[in-house]
């Protein structure tokens, strides 16, 4: 569908002069060091250490080594000419059981990371949670209980304080939807429960969580940051007559479950009848949409693939569409009967297909829905299998995945959207998830026995992306 459409392909394609090129990755997928300076146990060393949990048993232990290496990972950055970085705080760094007084040593590694930043003219970009949730608040119930966001908004308010005079960009929650859904319905996430009613008490205390940390951090910053949250919306497709019926469930449950609280302060009525059979949501207590409605200067949107459903006859065998796990339960409650289906290639070794209309669309109808939000891509790229000849990695379909997608954000652009910058996902190789080492997404190449770093082709091509802010060949 797209990969022969060469309108996706606009080499030399210029961006404007303020749109910021950067680089995302995440605490528990590069830091290793999991049990120095203090750091707590987090759910995802419990999970990981779990038996079955990940592939080939792969834990976040070592992984990049970036703790002990943030310094020539901050020179390679700038090597690459990146504007900006967007990295995640791990919580259970700043206290290890999730409240208290604050880890001196957890902060200050993150002031370090921030000043180095800063002194190469990186722009600081963080994001409070990438899912690594302290383990004793999971014993305590974990999303599943309003009091982690209470504790959240603490912890908001400690990592404001100590860095709120120097980020330029605070961003609360990634995908609420993975840590809601995957977390908790499907199980093939951190803390691996699967009970629908547990992953819609996630979503609102989530939601809960964003909006008193917004709150908290206005009140200790003293520089003028923007505020953000970054969510996966789904891009969904409908086939056939009950295709539109089957896109109204999976937008809902997906996308207006948070847009909703978040930016219109509200939760959305079909969504709330949709899910009537699994909770009554008498989790949201009164006054809870107001302090979730918070401003936000900036949305984030990380974007992979697109979904094609229909409502489900019962004849055919049923796809699962999340990308992670195919074989998990499902992590869609009050969808029951909403049936994916295969997409058409290009894939990514994820599996995911290659759509960059899809992209173009999901930022297109952002803008109409909100006119006044800027956007900003906070991720998007491909793992393929790479492999090192003579010393290079010729990743050749990683290139062409960025630049159709750089084009269909170029496209939306030029439709009126207010795109201020694309984040590549990711900056290096790191630990994907339930997916553990096997998955390469970088656009510098790690190698795991070694820890030595090596930018791929399309690490070039992202520094002459960053520097000439035209969309290279
Ligand atoms: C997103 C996550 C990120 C990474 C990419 C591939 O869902 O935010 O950590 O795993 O997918």
């Amino acid at each position: 569908m797209t990969q022969d459409n060469d309108d996706y392909r606009g080499a030399g394609l210029e961006f404007p002069p303020a749109f910021v090129i950067g680089s995302a990755t995440a605490s528990y997928q590069i830091e290793g060091a999991v049990r120095e300076d203090g750091r707590g146990p987090s759910i995802w060393d419990t999970f990981s250490h779990t038996p079955g949990a990940t592939l080939n048993g792969d834990t976040g232990d070592v992984a990049d080594d970036h703790y002990h290496r943030w310094e020539s990972d901050l020179d390679l950055m700038a090597d690459l000419g990146l504007h900006a970085y967007r990295f995640s705080i791990a919580w259970p760094r700043i206290q290890a059981e999730g409240r208290g007084a604050p880890n001196r040593a957890g902060l200050d590694f993150y002031s370090r990371l921030v000043d180095g930043l800063l002194a190469r003219g990186i722009s600081p970009t963080a994001t409070l949670y990438h899912w690594d949730l302290p383990q004793a608040l999971e014993d305590g119930g974990g999303w599943r209980n309003r009091d982690t966001a209470l504790r959240f908004a603490e912890y908001a308010a400690i990592v404001g304080e100590a860095l709120g005079d120097r980020v330029a960009t605070w961003t609360t929650l990634n995908e609420p939807w993975c840590s809601a859904y995957l977390g908790y319905g499907s199980g093939v996430h951190a803390p691996g429960v699967r009970d629908g009613a547990a992953a819609l008490t996630a979503v609102h205390h989530l939601n809960l969580a964003h909006g008193l940390a917004l709150s908290a951090l206005r009140e200790v910053v003293s520089n003028t940051p923007a505020y953000s949250v970054t969510l996966n919306l789904q891009v969904v497709r409908g086939e056939g007559d009950t295709g539109p019926e089957a896109v109204r469930k999976i937008d809902g449950i997906a996308n207006r479950v948070f847009l909703g609280p978040m930016l219109e302060g509200a939760y959305p009525q079909d969504v709330l009848d949709d899910t009537a059979a699994v909770t009554d949501w008498s989790f949201v207590r009164p006054g809870d949409l107001d302090l979730i409605r918070q401003p936000i200067d900036v949305l984030g949107v990380n974007y992979y693939f697109t979904n094609l459903v229909l409502l489900w006859d019962g004849s055919s065998s049923r796809q699962a569409a999340d990308g992670h796990n195919p074989s998990a339960g499902s992590p869609w409650p009050g969808s029951e009967d909403v049936e994916f289906l295969p997409q058409p290639g290009p894939y990514t070794d994820m599996g995911w297909n290659i759509a960059p209309d899809g992209l173009e669309e999901l930022l297109v109808s952002l803008s109409q829905r909100y006119p006044e939000l800027p956007l900003m891509v906070t991720e998007n790229g491909a793992a393929f299998p790479d492999r090192v000849v003579d010393g290079r990695v010729h990743d050749a379909s990683r290139i062409d995945y960025l630049r159709r997608h750089l084009t269909a954000a170029h496209r939306a652009i030029a439709r009126g959207v207010d795109l201020r910058g694309y984040y590549v996902w990711s900056l290096m190789d790191n630990f994907e998830w339930a997916y553990g080492y096997s998955k390469r997404f970088g656009i510098v190449r790690v190698d795991y026995e070694t820890q030595e770093r090596l930018v791929k082709d399309s690490g070039q091509w992202v520094h002459e992306l960053a520097t000439t802010r035209r969309i290279p060949e």
